[in-house]
């Protein structure tokens, strides 16, 4: 079994929660909202009413803060079955205009300059084995003048050792490895691509798109276990946020 395979196990195990959780997430759904530090980028883009691509969609409760926010139309790719029909059907209880489409990505089964803005994030670039390729491939959906924005985990965060007290490094991390297996919920045994900030942004700009904003944040967009990492003190990188634009 090649680590593609290996992730997308895992990830079919994971999906489980996609339904097991249905009723929570709709909930979720019915306020969600993008995290202060997303909206900071991205709000004056979504106020426009964007159509919006959103790669390795999940649960799809962001497509509805998405919506929220102004986005006048989502559409939601992952390879889960069970992501995508239990996100489809929230969408459709809540008479949201998301459509969810089963898809390894890249490639972006959507044809070219159809989007305004493609979303991604919290949880979803580690996925990416080929990194120039997903960049290529959100600057041929992109209409002229189209956004990329990206809400992730910083590449350090796999280093940090979780404990409560001190700050310390994982010993079996590197921060210029190509991958390391993910030993966390819900994706343990997943194969996680370590790219670095600057193999990311070397990607987005090699596909002509010019980097506007990167934003390193203190704070984690999700917060594995039950303790409160010294890690997320304030004084560490735990997410960022990227805005790219398509020129034209
Ligand atoms: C952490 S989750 C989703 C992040 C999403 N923003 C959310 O909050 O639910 C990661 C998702 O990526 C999907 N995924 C991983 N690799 C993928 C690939 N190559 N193509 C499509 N989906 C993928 C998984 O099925 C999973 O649903």
């Amino acid at each position: 079994m090649d680590d593609h395979e290996r992730t997308r196990e895992a990830w079919g195990r994971a999906g489980e929660k996609y339904v097991r959780e249905h009723a929570e997430f709709l909930e979720q759904a019915r306020t969600a909202t993008l995290f202060p530090h997303e909206l900071e980028v991205v709000a004056d883009l979504l106020r426009q009413g964007p159509e919006v691509l959103h790669l390795m969609s999940g649960n799809g409760v962001d497509d509805h803060a998405l919506l929220r926010a102004g986005a006048v139309r989502v559409t939601g790719l992952d390879y889960d079955e069970r992501a995508v029909t239990s996100a489809q059907e929230r969408a459709d209880a809540l008479g949201a205009p998301i459509r969810y489409v089963r898809a390894d990505v890249p490639p972006f089964p959507v044809p070219d300059a159809s989007v305004d803005l493609v979303y991604t994030g919290k949880g979803a670039v580690v996925w990416v084995a080929d990194l120039d390729a997903w960049a290529q491939e959100t600057a041929r959906v992109l209409r002229p003048g189209g956004h990329l924005f990206v809400h992730e985990a910083h590449p350090m965060v796999p280093l940090y050792d979780l404990d409560a007290q001190t700050t310390r490094m994982r010993d079996d991390r590197s921060y210029f490895a190509a991958s390391h297996v993910n030993d966390t919920f819900p994706a343990h045994g997943a194969v996680e691509w370590q790219h670095t900030v600057g193999s990311i942004v070397t990607a987005v700009a090699g596909a002509g798109l010019r980097v506007e904003v990167l934003r390193e944040h203190p704070a984690p967009f999700w917060k594995p276990g039950e303790v409160e990492a010294a890690a997320w003190d304030g004084r560490l990188p735990n997410s960022y946020s990227l805005l790219a634009r398509l020129s034209g």
